[in-house]
């Protein structure tokens, strides 16, 4: 089966890659490259990956980029992700996450695949007015970039009404890995680690009782490895590992993971941070057979082991 990955450049792209070509799948990416790590772009090439240079809001390039690659399946990862940096350029986050997501279902379409992936995000949902979070909690986004990803997600049932391609939509939690890009906007498990790696203490605003749902990278690519074949298309579902982890416990972990003798620096709580959020993954465990594998400590010895080497 050929397999097109949009941002496959990107930090779950390219980790979603090289899963899928292990377990036998015909793997091509395609990026801008603009959010691209060089780790990621390297292990791409050192994996033997086509990786195609295209912009997604640019439908002609994007067009002439594949016109050769004829995929069964389109993984639609490409994006801008940050919550914070989307109120300052909201135009750009709406440009590239729903116009974006428009030309590749729409180009799809053209293609004549099977099946579109669309691995949208948690954001979708706001502040969360039921716990755990189920799919069908309401969508209240409440950020340019929670709404853009909404706006895909439209998109991509439209594109299923006009011209009947099949569609898996995936909403993830807190993704977290290796070769996670570390930059202003990066997840908080990322700059924990980097902090304490560095012998700093991680910063937590707020008292650090407030939770999220982290799921690791691997646990995200067989998510997707599900949805290619799964019966029970045309349907949304969460990704997450279903288990709240405070900010304290994870500063936690990852202090404890290093070894080394830390205590969190308190700041002042963040204007707009949601207290709790959590999945609840029974429709993706039971439609799917998706299982979480890897646990938040396993994950963290993992990152602190790499970053200690
Ligand atoms: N990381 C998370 O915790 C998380 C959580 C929920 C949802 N998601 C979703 O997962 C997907 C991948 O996120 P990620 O963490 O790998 O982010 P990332 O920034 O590492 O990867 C996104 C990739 O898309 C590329 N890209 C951006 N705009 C593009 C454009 N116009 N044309 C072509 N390529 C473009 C970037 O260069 C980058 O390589 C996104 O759709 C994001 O909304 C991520």
């Amino acid at each position: 089966m050929k397999v097109l990955i949009t941002g496959g450049a990107g930090f779950i792209g390219h980790h979603l890659a090289i899963y899928l070509k292990n377990l036998g799948y015909d793997v091509t990416c395609v990026d801008n490259l603009l959010r691209s790590s060089k780790e990621a772009i390297n292990a791409l090439r050192d994996e033997g990956i086509n990786l195609l240079v295209a912009d997604v809001t640019d439908y002609h390039s994007l067009s002439n980029a594949l016109k050769d690659s004829r995929p069964d399946v389109i993984v639609h990862a490409a994006a801008l992700i940050s919550v914070t940096e989307s109120f300052i350029i909201p135009d750009e986050y709406i440009k590239c996450n729903a116009i974006g997501t428009l030309n590749a279902a729409r180009l799809g379409c053209e293609l004549g695949i099977d099946r579109f992936i669309y691995i949208s995000s948690a954001a979708v949902y706001g502040n969360p007015i039921k716990l755990p979070i189920a799919e069908d909690h309401p969508l209240n986004p409440i950020s340019p970039y929670g709404l853009s990803k909404l706006m895909g997600e439209e998109v991509v049932k439209l594109y299923s009404r006009i011209c009947g391609v099949k569609y898996v939509i995936l909403r993830l939690f807190n993704v977290y890995g290796l070769r996670q890009p570390l930059n202003e906007y990066s997840g908080v498990v990322r700059k924990f680690v980097e902090r304490v790696s560095m012998g700093l203490s991680p910063i937590i605003y707020g008292d650090g009782s407030q939770s999220r749902d982290f799921i690791h990278v691997t646990d995200v690519c067989r998510a997707v490895e599900l949805s290619l074949s799964t019966k029970a298309f045309n349907d949304v579902y969460n990704v997450g590992s279903g288990r709240p982890i405070s900010i304290n416990e994870l500063a936690e972990l990852i202090i404890s993971a290093s070894g080394l003798n830390l205590k969190p620096i308190y700041e002042a709580p963040r204007a707009g941070d949601i207290k709790h959020s959590y999945a609840d993954i029974s429709k993706i465990c039971n439609r799917l057979g998706f299982k979480p594998s890897v646990t938040i400590e396993e994950g963290i010895k993992e990152l602190i082991t790499a970053h200690q080497v």
